[in-house]
């Protein structure tokens, strides 16, 4: 049944309700659920990829995406200040990975990356982190990259995809950062800040979340 407002929103935000009246540690479940919610999402996020390339993952979270990406991929690094136990990243601190390494760093406080990737991706990160450190994040990637492929959240179609939005960003605990992306015109806006106006939109099955294709070297 199609709701007139993003999937996402609702599924993750009845995830984190739920599992926030349940025990502390049930919280990772939420992690899994919503995870399981954007299976389809990376999928097709997949698609965007072409074979045998570079790609740094900013803000990785569990790593679900590069697990996905690893087949595919020639060398991929995921950063996140903090891998979920069990997560795909987690464990995979404990082997020794092929082609994949996560590291474990606060990007807001050290953005520093010391290669040139081929391809910068992103998933549902540039809205959880202050205004400053996206714009420098855009900057990195506009240097040390040479495409970028991210998904990230579109503006709200009505007041109550507002409204949801707004619960599972104070739940998740970045509602302030989230509410500067949505005020400065969420992904337009900040590619346009960047000064970068040539990009593709491509929708997902969610209207609430959007691919963005940029080719730096254009
Ligand atoms: C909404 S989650 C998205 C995770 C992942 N990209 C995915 O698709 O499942 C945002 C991620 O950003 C990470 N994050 C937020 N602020 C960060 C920071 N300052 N430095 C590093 N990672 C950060 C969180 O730990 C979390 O994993």
């Amino acid at each position: 049944m199609y709701l007139g407002f993003g999937y996402y929103y609702t599924y993750l935000t009845l995830c984190i309700i739920v599992m926030s009246l349940l025990k502390p540690e049930k919280q990772n479940d939420a992690i899994t659920l919503s995870d399981r919610y954007l299976r389809d999402i990376r999928q097709q996020m997949l698609t965007l990829f072409e074979t045998d390339k570079t790609v740094i993952d900013f803000g990785c979270g569990g790593g679900e995406f590069l697990k996905l990406l690893e087949p595919h991929v020639r060398y991929a690094i995921g950063i996140d200040r903090s891998f979920p136990k069990n997560s795909y990243a987690y464990d995979k601190d404990l082997r020794c990975g092929k082609n994949i390494t996560f590291i474990k760093k606060v990007i807001t406080r050290d953005i520093s990356i010391d290669f040139n990737f081929e391809i910068a991706t992103s998933t549902l990160f540039l809205h959880t982190v202050p205004r400053p450190t996206t714009l420098q994040l855009m900057a990195l990637m506009r240097e040390k990259a040479r495409k970028a492929i991210l998904c990230e959240l579109t503006h709200p179609a009505n007041l109550y995809s507002n409204m949801l939005l707004s619960i599972d960003q104070f739940f998740t605990g970045h509602k302030a950062n989230f509410e500067e992306f949505k005020a400065k015109g969420c992904m337009e806006g900040l590619l346009y800040e960047c000064g970068i106006k040539e990009y593709r939109i491509i929708p997902t099955k969610d209207k609430s979340l959007n691919f963005y294709c940029i080719d730096f070297e254009y």
